[in-house]
């Protein structure tokens, strides 16, 4: 746990609570115990693109080291969502939130945060995700390079782990001083995987990352996604209810801006709480 608190923030800050005895860590029990086992949690997140607001007091709590589906109708707020569990909106000219996201039960948006730490633990896969015109290798090695890992063999080693994790290695493996460029679809959404956990994160959040491929394609990033599960705690967003149903420990349905309804992947898709949501999964909408 105080491995956590360290990543996640700036040198000084860590420095300083380890000196204060890191009291009020979630370590220290009774309410703690439940904060401890959940990855991601969010208590009333407001957000705002400038006067628009695009998500309505979203609590959400996401155990680690599963999967959790974000299903609805184009524009209910899923990427927003995503986005803020990152930091990824501080980019967005005019965009703010009010309530609270937390990462390990620290709140990501606190002073002492060292937002380029976040995104390391926290990394992100897009639609269609772009690789670096740059070789295979160097697409992987980027962000260990940038964190300052030079040693050849270190990153001979990172390079080879994270492909294989990607389930890329075995394509690849004897031209990795190739373009990225000329990889397949399927093959570039792989690589892209292989980088974003080439920078040691514990949580991924994929935004619809198969909805450019073909079934066999999607096919491997599911079975992916499952072994990946039991390391990471993975959040993704997808149109496609079967694959929300097949991959998904959990699935939330967001509808305008507001989370509608929580739970089990099994029991949303099966016995849905909700009528919007029956409507949805059933087709009747959307
Ligand atoms: N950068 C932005 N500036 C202003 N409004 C935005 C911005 N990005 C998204 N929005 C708006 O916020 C709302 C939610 O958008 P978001 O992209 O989160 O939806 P989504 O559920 O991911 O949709 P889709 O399934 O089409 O990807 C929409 O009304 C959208 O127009
Ligand atoms: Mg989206």
């Amino acid at each position: 746990m105080a491995k956590a608190f360290t990543n996640l923030m700036n040198d000084r800050a860590a420095a300083e609570r380890e000196k204060a005895g890191a009291s009020g860590s979630p370590d220290a029990g009774g309410e703690g115990q439940i904060v401890r086992r959940m990855k991601v949690e969010t208590r009333k997140l407001n957000f705002f693109y400038g006067p628009s607001q695009a998500l309505f007091d979203i609590s959400v709590q996401i155990p680690e080291k599963s999967v959790t589906a974000l299903i609805g109708p184009s524009g209910c707020g899923k990427s927003t969502f995503l986005r803020t569990l990152n930091r990824m909106n501080d980019i967005v000219e005019g965009a703010r939130h009010t309530g609270e996201i937390l990462l390990e039960g620290i709140n990501i948006d606190g002073p002492e945060i060292d937002v380029v730490a976040l995104r390391k633990r926290v990394g992100m896969v897009f639609q269609k995700s772009t690789p670096f015109p740059k070789s295979i290798f160097e697409n992987v090695a980027f962000g260990p390079r940038l964190t300052g890992v030079s040693d050849r063999r270190e990153l001979e080693e990172i390079v080879s782990t994270c492909l294989k994790r990607a389930a890329l290695w075995e394509e690849v493996k004897n031209r990795l001083t190739d373009s990225a460029m000329a990889l397949s679809g399927g093959q570039q959404q792989r690589l892209c995987i292989a980088r974003a956990l080439a920078t040691n994160p514990d949580v991924l959040l994929m935004d619809e990352p198969a909805s450019a491929l073909d079934p066999a394609s999607t096919s491997r990033i599911e079975d992916l996604i499952f072994e990946l599960k039991e390391n990471y705690t993975i959040i993704i967003v997808t149109h496609n209810m079967q694959q929300a149903a097949r991959v998904s420990d959990m699935t939330a349905f967001f509808y305008q801006g507001h989370l509608v309804e929580m739970g089990q992947t099994q029991q949303l898709f099966t016995k849905p709480r909700e009528k919007h949501t029956e409507d949805y999964i059933t087709g009747r909408f959307g």
